[in-house]
Parts: C-alpha cells; structure tokens; sequence
C-alpha cells in the first residue's frame, strides 16, 4: 500500500503512453478550467516514464505526477505536473505521488528537487508549503509570495520552489 494514501485502494505506479489522452482529456477541469494541456507534451509519457506516476482507483486514473531527473544538474530533479481528481482532493494522494518522486529521486543520487508555480494558484503554493519546499525569494511579490517576473516568458510569472531530500 502507498504510505498515507487514505482510500486504501489507490495505487501508484509509473506512466504510460496509453495515459496521455485520458489525461489532457480531463486536465483544464482538473486546473479549475484554466488551460493546460498546452503546457504538457506527451513526451512526459514516452520519454520520462520511469520518473512520471499515475494513481489509479479502481481502473480510474485520479491522479498524475509528471517529473524528471536533470539531465544539467546531476544532484537535482525536477517536477513539472501534479494533478489530482478534485473529488478525491485532501486525501494525501498528491502527497504520495511527491513521496514517490522523491523516493525516485534519491534512488538516482538527486539531493534536490525543484518545481514552479503560477502565482495564482494559491492552492499549489499551499500544497508545496504543506511539503516542505521553500520558496526561492525575488525582488517581485504578488499577495505576499515572491514571483520571479517572466520566468516562463512574457507575463508568465512564476513562484519557484525547491526541496532538499
Ligand atoms: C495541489 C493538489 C495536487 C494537491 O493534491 P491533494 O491530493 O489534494 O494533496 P494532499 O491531500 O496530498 O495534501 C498534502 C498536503 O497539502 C495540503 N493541501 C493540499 N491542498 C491544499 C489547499 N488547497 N490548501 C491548503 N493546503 C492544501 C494538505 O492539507 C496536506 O498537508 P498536511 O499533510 O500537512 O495536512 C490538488 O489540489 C490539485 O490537483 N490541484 C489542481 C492542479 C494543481 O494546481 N496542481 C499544482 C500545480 S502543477
């Protein structure tokens, strides 16, 4: 069983190809019907399989991780997604796939893991807190939280975050 997962009956294992479609079929309502199945390639699913997770209940996918290991720093990992079944928020599933992720991660001698965020999405800057990521300081803030202005190009602020393992 995966450690802190509350229904007992989900699992994780690694991604597929296979699991593209269902994904980005169900992905803009996951992010509150924000678009963002532009930001997730299939590639994630063919060529970082080994460092990218779905949770499943009952055949039903109700949660994906996509992530991998730096091909620049050898110490460092990097996740890209997390997405969770809004019915099936608040029951440690996105905390298992973190967990999972980092276990992938240190079994690769990563020491390291790093993400990113929209300053709007007040409720991932919650979660990542709630793990235990810091949050990278900038000169910029929105609400309170440091942006790093542009980060993903024109307009696209970002709040970065980073773990040590
Ligand atoms: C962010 C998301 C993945 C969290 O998944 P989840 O399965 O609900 O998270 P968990 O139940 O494992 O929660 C882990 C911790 O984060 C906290 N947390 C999760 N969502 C939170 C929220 N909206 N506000 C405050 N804290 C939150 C939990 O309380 C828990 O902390 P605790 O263990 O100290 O009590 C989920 O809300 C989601 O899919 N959001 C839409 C997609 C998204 O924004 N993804 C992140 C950006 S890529």
């Amino acid at each position: 069983m995966d450690q802190g997962i509350r229904p007992p009956s989900i699992t994780l294992r690694l991604a597929d190809p296979d699991d593209y479609d269902p994904i980005i079929k169900v992905m803009d309502d996951w992010w509150g019907g924000r678009r963002m199945t532009i930001m997730m390639p299939k590639l994630f699913f063919t060529h970082f399989r080994d460092t990218s997770l779905i949770a499943v209940m009952d055949a039903e996918r109700v949660g994906f991780l996509t992530g991998f290991l730096s091909c620049s720093y050898s110490d460092e990992s990097y996740i890209h997604f997390v997405g969770v079944h809004p019915e099936f928020r608040k029951q440690g599933i996105g905390r298992a796939l973190y967990q999972r992720f980092f276990r992938i991660s240190e079994q690769n001698g990563r020491k390291v893991v790093r993400c990113v965020t929209s300053p709007i999405n007040k409720s991932s800057i919650a979660f990542h807190q709630h793990m235990g990521f810091q949050i990278i300081p900038s000169k910029d803030e929105f609400e309170g939280v440091p942006v790093h202005r542009g980060y993903d190009g024109p307009g696209e602020d970002r709040v970065l975050f980073l773990i040590n393992l």
